[in-house]
């Protein structure tokens, strides 16, 4: 068995070999490009052992933002065949070539953590207030485009915009989504890198690129395909991260002497009365919600957690959320399963219908943690450890057995491997 030292080697050795200068890739082959919250996650454990380098993951991240404010799930610096749909699907005219939809903004987040605990204060310092404008102006997109009603919750347009693509909660919403019969043909290339009953099924694939479809008939604006777009859905994993953004944000700006303290105040405010609206509470869980027929998505997620690290969340929601997660960790090995193994849904080894993901686990720990949940916290930190060693620095894990599935060698596993026993919690 590995020890702690040589799987800390080993994830540094992971985050050199991903690196492709200035950006560091999720896996070869299977993600040859720089995501958005990858590219978060992947700054912290940068951060462990090389704090320039995770100073600049963020800022080669922003190269891909628009002057809308809006921050690109994907960035593609440059040219690879081994991923679809490339830049030449999504049709964005601008370099570099970007997606057109967004992703879990939890960059503001952690350049606050990073800014707190760097070593080197002035380069934290000097790099904290550079980005601090380019994080306003994309909180200000969500405002402005995604919940331009001020409802306090920010409408979804794409299930990968959710980071959670195939999540069972988008089934009755992407469901909806007529497949487009004049979609143009093509072919997937993650089903050549990962087996096939580890990765969203066809139909979900082919609904996946019709929405492409429909945001470049709408020539990608926004305010439009509020209207427009058949898939419209409020995320617990954008709403909830975006609240503690917007927490992180406000610290910021008072931290480096900037205003805007009032307008991000308000967003706030909004969003805590957003966020609570989604709890349930016969299932002591929160929803995701389908925002065209307003309904509850009732499908109990991993994000259904979340609200504790958003802080939005009552004691007493805190201590029923508890219990929740005991029941879920009756059925299974491992914390914290995508989704309630006890649900028809539950299927453990596809991707996120039932799969341990390292990244979700690290802020639904830190969420349990603050609100005085000491020993959950500690379970699903130590459970996460664990899977990296039996199963190595894998995409997601299986919640029974602990095998490492879909990309190996994957950079934000070993992120949240360092970063947890780098900076503890
Ligand atoms: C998958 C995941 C998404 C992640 C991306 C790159 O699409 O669902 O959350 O950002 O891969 O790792």
């Amino acid at each position: 068995m590995p020890t702690q030292k040589s799987l800390e080697q080993e994830a540094r050795r992971i985050l050199r070999a991903n690196d492709r200068g200035g950006f560091t890739i999720p896996t070869a082959g299977l993600y040859p490009f720089q995501w958005l919250w990858d590219a978060g996650f992947t700054a912290l454990g940068w951060m462990q052992f090389d704090e320039k380098r995770a100073w600049q993951e963020l800022k080669t991240l922003f190269r891909g933002q628009w002057e809308n404010g809006m921050l690109p799930h994907i960035v593609f610096h440059r040219p690879e065949a081994t991923y679809f749909p490339g830049p030449e699907r999504w049709g964005v005219a601008r370099t570099p070539p970007t997606s057109a939809i967004t992703q879990p903004p939890v960059v503001a987040t952690f350049v606050r953590w990073m800014l707190e605990r760097a070593q080197d204060r002035a380069l934290a310092e000097a790099e904290a207030k550079s980005l601090y404008p380019h994080l306003l102006a994309y909180h200000r997109w969500f405002k402005r485009e995604r919940d331009p009603d001020n409802t306090g919750l920010v409408t979804v347009l794409h299930p990968w915009e959710t980071g959670a693509d195939n999540s069972p909660a988008w089934d009755q919403p992407l469901a909806r989504v007529a497949v487009d019969p004049a979609l143009p043909p093509y072919t997937r290339r993650d089903t050549a890198h990962v087996d096939p009953s580890q990765r969203p099924h066809q139909a979900e694939y082919d609904r996946f690129l019709t929405l492409l479809e429909v945001y470049k008939r709408a020539s990608f604006d926004q305010l439009r395909l509020l209207s427009v777009c058949p898939f419209r859905v409020a995320s617990l994993l954008i709403d909830c991260v975006l609240h503690r953004a917007n927490r992180d944000l406000l610290w910021l700006a008072q931290r480096l002497g900037f205003g805007h303290q009032a307008e991000i105040a308000g967003w706030l405010e909004a969003s805590r009365k957003g966020i609570e609206s989604l709890w349930e509470e016969e299932a002591g869980l929160y929803f995701n919600r389908d925002l065209i027929s307003r309904e509850p998505l009732r499908v109990g997620v991993s994000a259904s957690f979340l609200p504790l690290y958003a802080g939005t969340a009552s004691p007493e929601r805190a201590e029923r959320l508890g219990h929740t997660l005991q029941g879920w960790a009756s059925q299974v090995r491992y914390l914290v399963p995508s989704t309630d193994p006890q649900s028809p849904f539950f299927e453990p080894q596809r991707y996120w219908r039932g799969p341990v993901w390292a990244v979700v686990n690290y802020l639904i720990a830190l969420g349990f943690r603050e609100y005085g949940h000491e020993q959950i916290a500690e379970r699903i930190r130590q459970d996460t450890l664990k899977l990296c060693k039996v199963g190595g620095f894998s995409e997601y894990f299986h919640p029974l057995t602990g095998q490492g599935l879909g990309g190996r060698a994957f950079s934000w596993t070993a992120a949240i491997y360092l970063a947890w026993n780098g900076w503890g919690g």
